[in-house]
């Protein structure tokens, strides 16, 4: 599919939280790599937005040194930056102010007609969600644009705090946007790897047969960071990992292993297909949740030769927080394909390795014929799927060592994306913008979709906050997590699998 932008239709981006983190980090980087790519129309204007009194010169800059220090491309070059960054203007505005939003409205008229073209605008919500409808309602007040064919709002996570204030922002925002205008995004989408696993089982004909409950013995998902909560204490103290992680990215993986083969790669289809394994999930109940979860808060201690703090001495965070930084789950699937097959997920901070891994394990040969005397017992093939930090898709199969004797080794049969492709892989937010300039939705979250996943982990969410637990912290930085996520697998009989360390490159 050819994501190329219509170069005839200009794109202005309004940026709220222009003077943000995340802009500077991933949305200014994005939108610069797209353009040194050609992939951003011609015209095209950004204007970034925040409460800061700053000139359009001051504002580059600070734009400029976030793409010095976090874009994929390096350190812009002269030139390019000079074109590009001549596009950027800054904005001074307070988003409660309705009467304030007037001047993007000049501002798009003005671009209008020096364009002499119809544009598509997109509003950027890179605000703190307690904003997210305060700038959709203000957008409607002041009258600016909002063509239900060409204007689009994007909305970054976390999207409500549970499953009823998701309905709510769902229902606000749908009062003034259509849901073909609303772009929630769930940055694990655009990772290169995420897609590729719908290439690697719609496009390759073996895959569909093994795909199911008689070869899949289980599946793991782990998504593990070595870093803690860093500035974020005040956000992530009210959310824990369950809502920072598990009811967006890690659900959103389980969906894209689960799902049934859509029909076609239309948004609507396959975002439907997805909304299928939410649905399908097995409700924990709240009497089990304690036998289908582990959860874990990290206590002090030391990572690659530095003393690092708890999560409970981190700055904005309770002395006394109950809040988890890690959680392990164990879902099933009723429906035919996955019967009985456990998902296990795990995710937390200040954890020994940070990776991301899908982890299919398939079941034992039915029958040994090899001599167990020699220890010729053949391993369960394993399909290793790693998103992060190295890209690869791997599968582990049995075979002979070579030499006179008939001996088993398990070998890997390995799709590096370092060696093979030989191109640089995008960042996940530029796949996204370029999906957004296209009007393309694929990649994000319809609002059921959003809405089942809160109703996955509901119950977890509500059991977990009405039973505290006393044994927090309980896992030291640098470790695998508490022994209680260890106990969560070992019981069904199975392990955490070690995941997979940076391949140092020459
Ligand atoms: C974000 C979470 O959505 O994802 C962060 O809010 C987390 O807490 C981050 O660190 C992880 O993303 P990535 O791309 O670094 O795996």
């Amino acid at each position: 599919m050819n994501k190329t932008p219509n170069n005839s239709m200009p794109a202005i981006f309004i940026i709220f939280g222009g003077t943000g983190d995340l802009t500077k980090r991933k949305i200014i980087p994005a939108l610069y790599n797209l353009f040194l790519d050609n992939r951003l129309p011609e015209k095209f204007a950004i204007i970034g937005t925040g409460r800061s009194k700053l000139t359009d010169i001051k504002y580059r800059t600070s734009l400029l040194e976030g793409i010095n220090e976090f874009s994929r491309s390096g350190k812009a070059e002269k030139v390019q930056w000079e074109t590009f960054s001549a596009n950027i203007t800054y904005q001074i505005a307070n988003i409660k102010d309705a009467q304030e939003f007037k001047e993007f409205g000049k501002r798009i008229d003005f671009l209008k007609n020096e364009w002499e073209q119809q544009p598509s605008v997109t509003y950027y919500c890179a605000v703190s969600p307690d904003f997210f409808c305060t700038i959709a309602e203000n957008i409607n007040k002041s009258k600016i644009e909002n063509n239900p064919e060409t204007t689009r709002i994007i909305i970054e996570k976390p999207f409500g705090r549970d499953l009823q204030s998701a309905r709510d922002l769902n229902k606000r925002l749908l009062t003034i946007f259509n849901e073909k205008q609303i772009y929630r995004i769930d940055h694990y989408l655009g990772k290169e790897v995420v897609q590729n696993v719908m290439a690697f089982r719609f496009a390759n004909s073996i895959m569909e047969p093994l795909w199911n409950r008689n070869h899949i013995e289980h599946v793991q998902i782990s998504v593990t960071e070595q870093i803690g909560v860093e500035a974020r204490g005040d956000y992530f103290d009210n959310a824990g990992i369950l809502r920072d992680m598990v009811q967006n990215h890690l659900m959103q993986l389980l969906c894209i292993i689960a799902m049934e083969p859509p029909i076609n790669f239309e948004a609507d289809e396959v975002r439907d297909r997805k909304v299928d394994v939410l649905k399908a999930v097995k409700k924990i109940l709240p009497g089990t949740v304690d036998s289908m979860s582990a959860r874990g808060q990290y206590g002090p201690g030391w990572v690659q030769g530095k003393e690092v703090l708890g999560y409970r001495e981190e700055i904005d965070v309770d002395p006394n927080s109950n809040t988890e930084t890690y959680a392990a789950l164990k879902f099933y699937l009723d429906n035919w394909r996955w019967q009985g097959v456990p998902f296990y997920f795990r995710t937390g901070k200040r954890l020994f390795r940070s990776a991301s891994v899908i982890t299919i394990q398939f079941k034992e040969v039915p029958h040994n014929i090899f001599n167990k005397s020699e220890g010729n017992i053949p391993k369960q093939n394993r399909l290793v799927i790693s998103i992060q930090p190295d890209m690869a898709i791997s599968f582990q199969l049995q075979s002979k060592i070579p030499g006179l004797e008939m001996n088993l080794n398990t070998v890997d049969m390995v799709f590096d994306y370092s060696d093979k492709t030989k191109v640089q892989a995008p960042e996940a937010y530029e796949t996204l913008l370029l999906d957004i300039i296209s009007g393309d939705q694929t990649l994000f979250m319809r609002a059921d979709q959003v809405e089942e996943a809160w109703e996955v982990i509901t119950p977890v969410l509500e059991y977990w906050e009405n039973n505290k637990t006393s044994n927090f912290p309980n896992y030291p930085a640098d470790s695998w997590g508490p022994e209680n996520a260890e106990a969560l697998i070992a019981k069904d009989g199975y392990h955490w699998f070690n995941l997979p360390e940076k391949t140092k490159k020459d």
